[in-house]
């Protein structure tokens, strides 16, 4: 597992020049080049999903949006350790190979079930209550993704968001992300400032409303 985020990290911390540029250019350039980038979490969120699915002892863990695998490895290695399994949604078949690929090469294949089926197909077919979500997928999906797998989220359980506080250009959407959690009476969130900010949505038992 070690040299596999090794060899991706040192690729992501590449691709982070290209990347500014793009995003200075604006308007669809980088989302036309979206397929050639990781644009993973980092490993300070990394680190972080692999402690809340270990303190969470979370079991059926939905990625949305794997792109090469970054993410997936550092939920892969912690759904090993809970017994679980990690369902990771990517749409674009040529980033599934990559992740199935470095999947392999970590040794974590067997905890993982890749699929392109999207979350509101894929999550009212599982079997068991989802115990954790990672949304990091394209932004305006977020709320429509987060709706799909609010039901099927145990008492308890957790969604997180990447990309709260970077890149600017997604700011509006993700205002409307985060109002949307917070109308919602049986949700806990918290912003925090990791990687490119993080909201970490908790369900709980509905509160009455004053
Ligand atoms: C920001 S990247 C994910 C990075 C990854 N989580 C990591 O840390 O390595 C976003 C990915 O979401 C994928 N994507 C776009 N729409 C999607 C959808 N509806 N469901 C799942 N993945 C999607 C894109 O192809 C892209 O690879």
């Amino acid at each position: 597992m070690e040299s596999v985020l090794c060899a991706l990290e040192a690729r992501s911390r590449k691709e982070r020049q290209e990347l500014e540029a793009l995003r200075a250019a604006g308007g669809t350039a980088l989302r036309e080049r979206a397929g050639s980038f990781m644009l993973d979490v980092g490993p300070e969120a990394g680190l972080l999903l692999n402690t809340l699915v270990r303190v969470a002892d979370a079991r059926t863990v939905v990625e949305i949006g794997g792109s090469v695998g970054y993410s997936t490895v550092w939920l892969a290695e912690a759904v090993r350790a809970t017994g679980g399994r990690l369902y990771s949604i990517e749409v674009d078949r040529r980033k599934q190979d990559e992740q199935r690929a470095q999947l392999t090469a970590a040794g974590l294949d067997a905890h993982v079930e890749l699929t392109t089926s999207e979350a509101p197909e894929l999550v009212p077919s599982l079997s068991a209550p989802v115990d954790l979500v990672l949304l990091d997928h394209w932004k305006e999906l977020y709320v429509r993704d987060f709706d799909a797998c609010w039901p099927a989220l145990r008492r308890g359980g957790v969604v997180v968001a990447d990309n709260m506080l970077m890149p600017q250009k997604n700011a509006e959407v993700i205002a409307g992300y985060r109002r949307h959690i917070s109308g919602l009476p049986d949700a806990q969130s918290h912003l925090i400032a990791v990687g490119a900010g993080l909201e970490v949505t908790t369900k709980r038992e509905k509160l009455p409303r004053t």
